[in-house]
């Protein structure tokens, strides 16, 4: 755990005793960092350059060209070091969320990598790029569980497993911070959104999520302890109540569990206008009330709203805040401004000699392809892919010369070079006849006809489909996943010619595939891949690289079975396949096995996994278990296949999921290879949250499956038993 070194709380607390309370409070606003905002830090709608001078502003959020903002940023730097009393540097912020200039594919996608090494890498690249024109800070990882596929932030998540979202979130994590922020390059990150926004009652965004304290603490809580073991320098309160008290003012979740319990000792920064909000919550009368609850609760900055700098003056001369709340948390963000080195080099991010020369860089666009093309899942093939290079191509779709390949949570500038899957597929000598016989939603006179036309002619029919960028992330919740009746009709058009069709889907969140299932001879997911993600598409279509992701996120055959998640609880009347009971937990009308489960994805060869074997059928407290199983590659080619353990607690103190990821395993074999995959088990690994809130493990029988995906048809199973003694 990072200690604030001594030397920096002496300087902190000297400097702290030199503030007024104006210049404490204004170190806990951001401004957006536009030229006249009448929230954020100076609240009075004064141009934020007075606001500056004032002490009024502590940080700012900043969106521009890079070159652009690096300017606008070293002149807001300068009037706050040379301007102010005390000259204080601005912590400048941004949403570097998957990429900078360079884009890489969305989180969920880079889930579905299972490389965390890649993503670590992938994260201080972004680092490098926004570090050098001025960004100090990033509001990432996103690291909220979700289930439900309606909610559009899904597609900044690392998906619905816990211990899959930690690693993922640590790796992010460490990519942008480096190994010690004062030492290196790295940008402090920012956790969000803690805690249980993903769960958003109807998938619809901000609404209310109702976590009981268990399954928080053992389904949500995982990504953010991780990270602050791993020293993130900040947290992001969510929107959402959690048990009625909204996040930005739950003192309990906050301060309790968060600082107190798991040490966190970085800063807090509330959501974009999180703080007034809690009026509309109706938790707070007025934004003073909204102020002391926010900073009461923990809350460090102010995000893009005034109500502790236009009210904490007057509820400490009340009594009703103490100052020493205040020092706080000024201490913590003086603290981080320390660790950052812009207390003594306040222009320390403005290199913008070194940001020319690596921005959108060719090792930078390599190291987006290589992980777009580990993030894509092959969902079903029957052999059509990979192409030949010799075969005619028809590029069907509004997607399949689309540049919209960027996702969500994006400013780069260099969107419209981001290579299309058109681009890429000409470029390595392709026969490719382009057509996108329909717009994303709405017809094109003539289109299809058009599109039928042209695929008579191939051999085989690409068909690009999927979900505008716009149409993810936040406050982008959709009631209806179902692709739109114009593509669908395309689709139908085409599959008529009886020629070898492969959907390639471009989309943020799962989407309802059960018609594309049946009518398709391949789907290949690609989400939105990034600045290379027609390159890294075509490396896959031509076989040059073979499918490897797996699916972070399962992908419901039907609205109606949403959540529909992996590591469910069992109930009281689980239902199995071939069950005949109705009074068991199931539909009427329907499976409740999704479309495509949690772990899921296929290659280009075929693997067979052989019998699972134990090192011992008991395992203590200070002992090890290893399981193993026999993987095979069956297909006549090279391949990856990610071998998953999943381990089951079959009686505790609370109900425990029917299965929880706990590792998983990276193999390549050629044709007719075999190879022992074995995983350590250990007691560390059955821990769990009880419901009097120790984590801990409880004695019994455990199961262990270890195999190719969730799917209880995809896993070896074996069992052992756990002795505390
Ligand atoms: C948004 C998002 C948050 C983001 C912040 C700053 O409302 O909820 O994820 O970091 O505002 O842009």
């Amino acid at each position: 755990m990072y200690q604030i070194p001594a030397e920096i709380v002496a300087a902190v607390d000297s400097l702290l005793a030199e503030m007024t309370l104006e210049e404490k409070l204004g170190q806990m606003s951001m401004s957006v960092g536009a030229e006249i905002t009448a929230i954020g830090g100076s609240g009075t709608g004064a141009p934020i350059e007075q606001s500056i001078r004032e002490g009024r502003v502590g940080a700012t959020i900043q969106v521009a060209p890079p070159l652009e903002m690096a300017r606008r940023i070293r002149e807001l730097q300068r009037i706050a070091v040379e301007e102010s009393r005390l000259g204080i540097p601005l912590l400048f912020c941004q949403d570097v969320i998957h990429g900078f200039e360079t884009v890489f594919p969305i989180p969920l996608a880079q889930a579905c990598s299972f490389d965390p090494r890649r993503v670590r890498e992938v994260s201080a690249v972004a680092a490098a790029e926004a570090g050098s024109c001025g960004i100090m800070l990033t509001f990432a990882p996103m690291a909220d569980l979700v289930r439900d596929p309606r909610w559009g932030r899904a597609a900044e998540s690392f998906g619905e497993d816990p211990y899959l979202a930690s690693i993922f979130a640590r790796a992010t994590t460490e990519g942008f911070q480096g190994e010690d922020l004062r030492r290196n390059g790295g940008i402090a990150a920012c956790i969000k959104h803690y805690i249980g926004y993903g769960a958003a009652e109807g998938g619809r965004d901000y609404n209310t999520a109702e976590i009981g304290e268990t399954t928080l603490r053992n389904y949500y809580l995982p990504p953010f302890a991780a990270c602050v073991a791993a020293d993130i320098a900040s947290v992001m309160p969510s929107f959402n109540v959690i048990d009625g008290i909204p996040m930005t003012a739950n003192k309990r979740l906050l301060s309790g569990l968060l600082r107190e319990e798991l040490g966190f000792e970085g800063v807090m920064i509330s959501d974009y206008t999180a703080v007034t909000e809690l009026i509309a919550h109706g938790v707070a009368a007025d934004e003073a009330e909204a102020a002391e609850k926010a900073v009461s609760a923990g809350v460090d900055i102010e995000m893009t709203s005034a109500c502790f700098l236009g009210n904490l003056r007057a509820s400490i001369e009340k009594g009703v805040v103490k100052e020493s709340v205040v020092d706080d948390a000024v201490r913590r963000i003086l603290s981080l401004k320390h660790r950052l080195g812009i207390m003594k080099d306040p222009y320390k991010f403005l290199r913008e000699d070194a940001f020319a020369a690596k921005v959108y860089s060719a090792p930078h666009l390599k190291s987006s392809r290589e992980l777009a093309i580990r993030s894509c899942v092959l969902l079903k093939n029957d052999g059509i892919l990979p192409i030949d290079e010799g075969q005619r191509v028809a590029l069907i779709g509004p997607f399949g010369d689309s540049a919209d390949l960027c996702g969500c949570w994006s400013f780069s500038t260099r969107r419209e070079e981001t290579c299309t899957i058109a681009r890429a597929l000409t470029q390595r000598g392709v026969t490719v006849d382009v057509c996108a016989g329909c717009d994303i939603d709405v017809p094109i006179p003539g289109g299809i006809e058009k599109a039928v036309n042209l695929a008579a002619q191939s051999d085989v029919i690409l068909l690009a489909l999927g979900e505008p960028s716009v149409d993810s992330g936040e406050a982008s919740s959709r009631m209806d996943l179902e692709l739109p009746a114009v593509q669908r009709d395309l689709a139908n058009a085409l599959i008529a010619l009886g020629k070898p069709i492969a959907l390639i889907l471009t989309n943020g969140r799962p989407l309802l595939l059960d018609w594309f299932d049946r009518h398709m001879n391949a789907i290949l997911e690609i989400w939105a891949p990034g600045s290379e993600g027609g390159a890294a598409v075509a490396e896959l279509l031509l076989g040059k690289e073979s499918p490897t992701g797996k699916l972070a996120m399962s992908f419901p055959r039907h609205m109606g079975q949403i959540p529909v998640y992996y590591n469910a609880l069992p109930t009281g009347r689980p239902w199995r396949e071939g069950d005949s009971n109705r009074f068991l937990s199931q539909y009427i009308d329907g499976p409740n096995a999704p479309l495509y489960p949690f772990g899921f994805g296929l290659t280009y060869t075929s693997f067979a996994c052989g019998g699972l074997t134990l090192s011992r059928d008991v395992l203590h407290a200070n002992t090890e278990i290893t399981a193993g199983i026999t993987l095979s590659n069956t297909g006549a080619r090279a391949g990856e296949e990610t071998v998953q353990l999943y381990i089951r607690d079959e009686s505790a103190s609370v109900s425990r999921p029917v299965k929880e990821l706990k590792g998983f395993q990276k193999i390549t074999l050629s044709p007719g290879e075999r190879a022992e995959v074995s995983f350590r088990i250990t007691e560390e690994m059955l821990r769990f949250y009880r419901t009097d809130g120790v984590y801990t493990s409880e004695p019994g029988i455990f199961e262990v499956m270890i195999g190719t995906s969730s799917a209880d048809a995809d896993l070896l199973r074996g069992r052992f038993l756990f002795k505390e003694d």
